[in-house]
């Protein structure tokens, strides 16, 4: 089935509004095409990012291969950083819906490259933006309609930054982002993912020598496969309500990386 069938029948089964007939364009709707490196966009859209062709359509499958690196997704090249760097994605479009950022990485087997890299092993999660209780007072921050309990981390944003972790290992990476819009996450299999995946090559810190007080370079963990990090039915992905009407939220996914990283909140 192609990713256009795919959409329809989420659609009709999901309740997503269809504004005009250009699917792929549909409002609210994005895709994560840059890397941003340092407060820099970096390079040409999808130059570091696998170019996908599944437009700004999100996925709905967390079952299909599709959902690792998004559909088709041609090698991109490679960008060096450091870790400890603050890294980040610019959005096509923008992020039109409530829902959370995460960002997953994983590293390439010794020897092969980000380029030649299926992201078939494992993947830590190193990033988690979530929801904060909304503050009623300070209307900029009520992001849906007035009465939310909860403001969402993505709604309406144009690219958002985390810091690479300062004990990420050399070596070459899949860097992966995923945004969950939650708008119909209360049906089964209707909340919409968005994911791309950059390539990078981390090479040790500009303070390597002195990480930290008990930082040190570490294995990634714990990891998990992707497809398989989620089955479709766990909180964060199944919701009990409407969106607009939860009033905590938990986030899917395996314990942060490295051990210690809290979620993080908008204010
Ligand atoms: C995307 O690529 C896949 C595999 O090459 C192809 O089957 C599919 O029709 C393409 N989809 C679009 C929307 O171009
Ligand atoms: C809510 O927003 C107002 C206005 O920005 C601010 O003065 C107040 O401290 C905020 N309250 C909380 C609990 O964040
Ligand atoms: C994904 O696969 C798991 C394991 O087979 C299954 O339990 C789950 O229902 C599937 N989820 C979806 C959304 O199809
Ligand atoms: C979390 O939200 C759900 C749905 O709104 C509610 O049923 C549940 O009691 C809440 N849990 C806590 C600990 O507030």
């Amino acid at each position: 089935m192609d990713s256009v069938n795919a959409m329809l029948s989420n659609t009709i089964l999901c309740g997503f509004a269809l504004i005009s007939s250009n699917i792929p364009t549909a409002l609210g709707h994005w895709t994560y095409s840059r890397l941003i490196v340092n407060d820099e966009v970096v390079g040409e859209p999808w130059q570091y990012i696998r170019h996908h062709n599944n437009s700004n359509a999100p996925l709905t499958n967390v079952n299909s291969t599709d959902f690792r690196c998004n559909v088709d997704a041609k090698p991109a090249e490679t960008y060096t950083v450091h870790a400890g760097d603050e890294l980040g994605f610019g959005i096509n479009e923008h992020f039109g819906h409530p829902g959370i950022q995460q960002v997953y990485l994983s590293k390439a087997p010794e020897g092969v490259a980000a380029a030649d890299y299926d992201g078939s092993g494992g993947w830590a999660r190193v990033y988690s933006l979530t929801s904060s209780p909304t503050n009623s007072t300070n209307s900029s921050s009520t992001n849906g309609d007035d009465g939310d309990i909860l403001t969402w981390a993505t709604h309406n944003i144009q690219n958002f930054r985390f810091t690479l972790p300062a004990s990420t290992p050399p070596g070459e990476y899949l860097l992966r982002a995923e945004g969950l819009a939650i708008h119909a996450a209360h049906k089964w299999a209707c909340a919409q993912f968005y994911v791309s995946c950059a390539q990078i090559k981390v090479i040790a810190g500009e303070n390597a020598s002195n990480l930290g007080a008990g930082v040190r370079e570490g294995d990634l963990g714990p990891l998990v496969k992707i497809p398989g990090v989620y089955r479709g039915d766990e909180p964060g992905v199944l919701i009990p309500v409407f969106w607009s009407f939860l009033t905590n939220y938990t986030a899917p996914g395996p314990a942060l990386w490295p051990e210690g990283t809290q979620e993080q909140h908008v204010v």
